[in-house]
């Protein structure tokens, strides 16, 4: 269903009214990092379901509510959990939050996901800042872009050069040496999902170019890029892509939220550290 002018009114409305904060920076988290939501202080939270528009994600370990306060003394907002294009939802739905964050006043949008390891050199629990995306969804027409452009968000052409901010990701570098926690810089490519990849699949985005795997975040970049925010994105490598049908492994949600566990206190402490840079 195509997103209504009235849609974003409404939940514009329902935000400003309950905050007192007024966020710049937004936090995206994704599958089971939600975690990282408890560290914000001052909080006002506003649960999906009370916001006109809002896609609710129907996912084990997304928990579907906003969280509007501080951390390290920055003004935030944070989506525990978000929607994706396997729920159902379309491209434009599953982007309808990041045009909200936009117009509450977000200028700089950090987004976070669970991935799987294509890189061989990956482990669970590693994290990827990324440099750049492959979007093999919207190269071939899921881009939520498509359609009518709406001239007071961005432009029709979108350049996408520069999409993962350089100072940003001096930041991330900076802040996760501080912490000592290791971080790769690569390539995510964005499926469809909800399976997930057979071999094939997986030697074929390899030989792509891409180092990590997953089924979200770029349709938000995208949105936001648009929109003109600074762009930083983290995957949290919750499973190595396996390769080969011979192979006694198989991947599954579970393994994902498991990794969680360890990559929550990581992505935490890089994250405080990006924004104490930021400050
Ligand atoms: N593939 C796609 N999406 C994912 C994976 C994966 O291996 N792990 C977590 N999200």
């Amino acid at each position: 269903m195509a997103v209504q002018q009235m849609d974003y009114d409404q939940a514009i409305a329902i935000i400003r009214n309950q905050i007192t904060i007024q966020p710049t920076i937004g936090l995206v988290l994704g599958s089971g990092l939600g975690g990282l939501a408890d560290a914000v202080s001052e909080r006002v939270v506003i649960p999906y379901e009370t916001i006109p528009g809002w896609p609710k994600s129907t996912v084990h370990g997304h928990h579907g509510q906003l969280v509007i306060g501080r951390l390290e003394g920055q003004p935030v907002i944070v989506q525990q959990g978000r929607a994706h294009f396997y729920e159902g939802y379309t491209p434009q739905e599953v982007t309808f939050p990041i045009r909200i964050m936009r117009m509450v006043g977000v200028q700089t949008l950090i987004l976070t996901n669970a991935a799987g390891g294509l890189n061989p050199a990956y482990r669970v629990g590693d994290l990827m800042l990324f440099n750049d995306h492959i979007n093999w969804i919207g190269m071939s027409g899921g881009n939520p872009l498509v359609g009518p452009n709406d001239e007071r968000f961005g432009p029709r052409f979108l350049g996408m050069t520069h999409t993962y901010d350089r100072d940003l990701r001096r930041a991330a570098r900076q802040a996760a040496a501080e912490a000592e926690v290791p971080l790769h810089e690569g390539v995510y490519v964005c499926i469809s999902g909800p399976n997930f990849e057979t071999p094939a699949e997986v030697r074929m985005l390899r030989a792509l170019g891409a180092d990590a795997v997953g089924m979200s975040t770029v349709h938000e970049v995208l949105v936001a890029r648009h929109a003109g925010m600074q762009v930083m994105a983290f995957s949290g490598i919750t499973n190595e892509a396996i390769d080969s049908v011979d192979s006694d492994l198989e991947a599954s949600h579970e393994e994902v939220l498991d990794a969680g566990k360890i990559l929550v206190p990581r992505l935490t402490a890089v994250l405080r550290g990006v924004l104490r840079v930021l400050a």
